[in-house]
């Protein structure tokens, strides 16, 4: 039963951003209401760290939004963890972003790549703006769906973001731990409404040489792209040319990695384990006064202060 959820009285959003008056979602009823129900409609269940989150009606409704998705290989991974996932618009396709609207409490999650060329060391051109529009776009949808969570995929020099009502988790991840013989970090934020933080299991370290990471422009065949992602040799995008296909794959987050973190969100759970201060949700198991878990965490910990954030209007409500 979707009217229900869609027609939940809604807290006023903090949001500077005009939310659409007249939603055409509210007068839509998909399902007649049955005969004899009474006029009071089924409530929706409602966050109990934050009212104005509605959440999905059983942990079964894991219905998430992949924004940006492009190929999805990101999407793909969180598919193959269990989540049904609804694709939102994409260049690619001839859709853009700024006009798309969703109404809240449809989406448990909503998961993302906004185009990161604007944050790429290997960048050769100065930031277009680009990268930074799209996250502050990301962020308004966030802010009008009012998901229980959100996952935002980048590379390391994304700038952190942070919205009220959302408590936000940083992390690395390196190809090389699920076993991809290819050189590629990826920066992942996860925000959630009640800020239990994702433990990341590292499922197979690759050792040895691995290949430079998979690029939107790659002189390598599409069938090696695809399997340095994760895919299998023969994945196909029917419907692009040759060289979109290899710029849709080259542009995705591994296949294994997404499984891996989209696994971290589905089997969340308050944890009294210590965890790394850095974010990168690996346990500590040494003394009491360990606060980082391996070099690279203590250094990114001494850093920390100084990042860049991008917020739609600013952290706590
Ligand atoms: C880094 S790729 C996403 C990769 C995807 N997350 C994956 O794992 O396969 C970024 C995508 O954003 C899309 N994009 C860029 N600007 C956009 C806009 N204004 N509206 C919609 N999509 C846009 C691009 O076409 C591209 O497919
Ligand atoms: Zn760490």
């Amino acid at each position: 039963m979707i009217l229900p959820l869609l027609t939940r009285k809604a807290r006023p959003m903090q949001s500077p951003l005009p939310l659409r008056s007249g939603n055409p979602f509210e007068r839509v009823a998909l399902f007649p209401r049955p005969r004899n129900s009474g006029s009071r409609r089924p409530s929706r269940p409602v966050c109990a760290v934050n009212a104005s989150c509605v959440l999905p009606r059983t942990t079964d409704d894991a219905i998430i939004l992949s924004l940006f998705p492009g190929a999805d290989l990101l999407g793909r991974g969180f598919e193959q963890a269990g989540f049904c996932v609804v694709r939102g618009p994409d260049r690619l396709l001839g859709q853009s972003i700024e006009g798309f609207r969703c109404p809240p409490g449809v989406f448990a999650g909503i998961i993302g790549g906004p185009p990161c060329q604007d944050f790429s060391r290997a960048r050769r051109r100065p930031p277009t703006g680009h990268g930074r529009e799209m996250l502050l776009e990301f962020l308004r949808i966030v802010a009008e769906a009012r998901p229980h969570w959100f996952l935002i995929e980048n590379v390391p020099g994304v700038p952190s973001v942070s919205l009220a009502g959302y408590r936000i988790q940083r992390f690395n991840l390196f190809a090389s731990d699920y076993g991809l013989a290819q050189k590629r970090n990826r920066a992942f934020q996860f925000g959630s409404v009640d800020g239990l933080p994702l433990i990341l299991r590292r499922t197979k370290s690759h050792f040895g040489r691995s290949a430079p990471a998979a690029l939107a422009k790659d002189p390598r065949r599409l069938a090696d792209v695809c399997e340095l992602q994760g895919l299998p040799r023969n994945f196909d995008l029917p419907g692009l040319c040759p060289s979109a296909k290899k710029r849709a794959v080259g542009n995705g987050v591994p296949v294994p990695m997404a499984r891996a973190v989209a696994e971290a969100i589905r089997d969340r759970r308050p944890v009294t384990l210590r965890l790394c201060s850095c974010g990168c949700g690996r346990v500590l198991d040494g003394p009491k006064r360990q606060r980082s878990a391996t070099v690279a965490c203590r250094k990114r910990l001494e850093r920390g202060a100084s990042s860049v954030t991008v917020s739609l209007f600013g952290a706590g409500w």
